[in-house]
């Protein structure tokens, strides 16, 4: 039985568009992704989703804020029941751009994988891409990691490092980064589900 992917994204879908290109190239042996569900109705993710003939799911999690206070656990209990339909054995964040909440981490432990474009534990959280420059370092990369309770902080399966140039603006480093998260992504799916099956834990 095939290990099943469920992608979250809430926007552009590179990284997904990635994943179900190498899986749809038979580059990830043992692998089906199972579904693409996103929180934005106008993700481009959806859009590519069709495209890799993947089903698509959406709960819109603008429908559960009122007055600018967002109910994450009404949010969550239905992007829950959303994930158990296709009872995946991997979830991949993929710009997916809520924090996820206790009970959803807690019902999933060590299947939530997450792409962050840093060399964590540097650079947690928003602008990594931009922290990473006005800390002056002369380089930064991206971290496949799980997901844990602590935003960004969970136990690293995967990493690349990408030089900073001098003339580098947030814009242009994560333009060059975007690529080596794509490979880095794949390659983190691939070790994970290749320890899935030889574990017989699939
Ligand atoms: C990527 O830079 C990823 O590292 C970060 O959000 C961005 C998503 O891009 N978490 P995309 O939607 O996969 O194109």
């Amino acid at each position: 039985m095939d290990i099943k992917i469920i992608v979250l994204a809430s926007g552009r879908g590179s990284n997904f568009e990635a994943i179900a290109k190498a899986i749809a190239a038979k580059k990830i042996p043992g692998a089906k992704i199972a579904a693409l569900i996103s929180n934005n109705p106008a993700a481009q993710a959806i859009e590519i989703a069709n495209k890799f003939r993947v089903p698509t799911t959406v709960v819109n999690s603008a429908k559960y804020k009122t007055q600018g206070v967002f109910d994450r656990v009404t949010y969550e209990k239905e992007l829950l029941v959303e994930i158990e339909k296709a009872k995946p054995d991997l979830i991949c964040l993929a710009g997916y751009r809520l924090v996820l909440g206790r009970e959803l981490i807690d019902h999933y432990p060590k299947q939530i994988m997450n792409i962050h474009p840093s060399l964590l534990p540097r650079f947690r959280g928003l602008h990594a891409q931009r922290q990473a420059i006005e800390a002056g370092e002369k380089s930064t990369g991206c971290t496949v990691h799980w997901v844990n309770h602590e935003l960004d902080a969970g136990e690293i399966i995967e990493q690349a490092t990408i030089p900073i140039e001098p003339a580098d603006t947030e814009e242009s480093l994560s333009r060059r980064l975007l690529p080596v998260e794509h490979e880095t992504y794949v390659r983190a799916i691939q070790k994970v589900v290749a320890r899935l099956i030889s574990s017989g834990s699939r």
